[in-house]
């Protein structure tokens, strides 16, 4: 079984690379195959709303979108990870949700995988729980069954880091990053 791991920060190794790599090392040590994607990576256009995926899985836009998707469809779990931007998901993992509408208009491909969200600010309270909301939104908009951190018992992985690569040091974040980690293998299972 595949856990997905979706790293939506503009930056490619950053906080959100390494909370992500930290979780989904816990996906391996609990015997699952994992793959992080990075956004930052990847020729990601806007949707433009062409329609050509409403009939047949397939997008119009010639990027890397396509790929994420036959990737997403074929995981068991899916990861989403972001930074805070401006209180929500940066503007790369929203457009990533929009293009995603091939997945949802063909038969629901992501219907009763299981979803969980992880967000990282600079701030404590900097809007982590309100990306997270997002991440649920679109979960739930594709049928998607949602896991949050166990023990700790919220809404998923919150994690403060104001400076870069220092994601690990906020002790109390990073247990809740591990824990919904932990929560998605002893789901799978
Ligand atoms: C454009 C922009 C907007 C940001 N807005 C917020 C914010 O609203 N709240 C917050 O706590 N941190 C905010 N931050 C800080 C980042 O969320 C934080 O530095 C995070 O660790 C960056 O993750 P990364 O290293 O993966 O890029 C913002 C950073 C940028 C670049």
């Amino acid at each position: 079984m595949k856990v997905l791991g979706i790293n939506g920060s503009h930056r490619r190794d950053g906080n959100t690379h390494l909370m992500l790599g930290k979780a989904l090392e816990v996906c391996e040590r609990n015997g699952f195959d994992t793959e992080q994607v990075n956004l930052a990576d990847l020729e990601l256009g806007y949707c433009t709303v062409c329609d050509a995926c409403k009939s047949e899985f397939t997008c119009s836009l010639e990027d890397d979108v396509m790929g994420v998707l036959e990737k997403m469809a074929s995981a068991d779990a899916i990861l989403v990870a972001t930074p805070v931007y401006f209180g929500g998901v940066t503007g790369r993992l929203r457009t990533l949700f929009d293009r995603t509408l091939p997945l949802r208009r063909n038969g629901l491909m992501l219907s009763g995988k299981l979803g969980a969200a992880l967000a990282v600010g600079g701030s404590r309270n900097g809007g982590q729980e309100m990306s997270i909301q997002q991440i649920h939104a679109w979960m739930l908009i594709q049928e998607m069954a949602i896991v949050g951190d166990m023990k700790t018992a919220h809404f998923g992985g919150i994690a403060t880091a104001h400076k870069p690569a220092t994601v690990e040091a906020d002790e109390t974040g990073m247990n809740t990053v591990l824990n919904t980690a932990e929560n998605i293998c002893r789901r799978l299972k």
